[in-house]
């Protein structure tokens, strides 16, 4: 029978579409993790590019998950382009301001993607996202943490903070 040696398309074509833009995202946000790590490493502020090196990576494994969960699903995953990676900051801070930024934009779109794959009743797709969600909410937990590290050391030699931030 064609229907049991044919996977069946499980995913919603609309989620699809969303977590086709979800890939490009993370992977937005892989390159601009790269670059602010680059900075970092400029600098020798070792562990600020030990943090950034890493989420460069883990973005990318966020988007590979997505990547392999449509093909598994009976979707097509598109391989995205990614384009306009800022490279130019102005100071330490002002790079972990802008990846918490980064994260509550993804987390937003996560939220989004939720919310439609429950409306359309594509629930393989709503299973998966938790995961999505957890790892959103630790992700935007360490940002702030980092930046009240900042308020508490204000004024303080940049490598001096520098130590006081995790590695990964
Ligand atoms: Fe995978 Fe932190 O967004």
């Amino acid at each position: 029978m064609k229907t049991a040696i044919r996977k069946q398309m499980t995913i919603n074509p609309v989620v699809m579409d969303l977590l086709n833009s979800q890939i490009a995202l993370e992977m937005k946000a892989s390159a601009s993790y790269l670059a602010m790590a680059s900075w970092c490493d400029q600098r020798e502020l070792v562990n600020s590019k030990s943090f950034f090196y890493k989420q460069a990576e883990e973005e990318r494994e966020h988007a590979m998950k997505i990547f392999t969960f449509i093909n598994d699903n009976g979707g097509a995953a598109i391989s995205p382009s990614v384009e306009n990676v800022n490279n130019d900051f102005e100071s330490l801070r002002a790079i972990y301001e802008t990846s918490l930024d980064q994260e509550i934009n993804v987390t937003e779109s996560i939220f989004n993607i939720f919310k439609t794959a429950r409306k359309e009743d594509d629930f393989v797709t709503e299973v998966f996202l938790q995961w999505f969600i957890s790892e959103q909410s630790e992700e935007e937990d360490t940002m702030r943490s980092i930046i009240d590290v900042f308020d508490l050391m204000e004024g303080m030699p940049l490598k001096m903070i520098d130590e006081r931030l995790p590695k990964e």
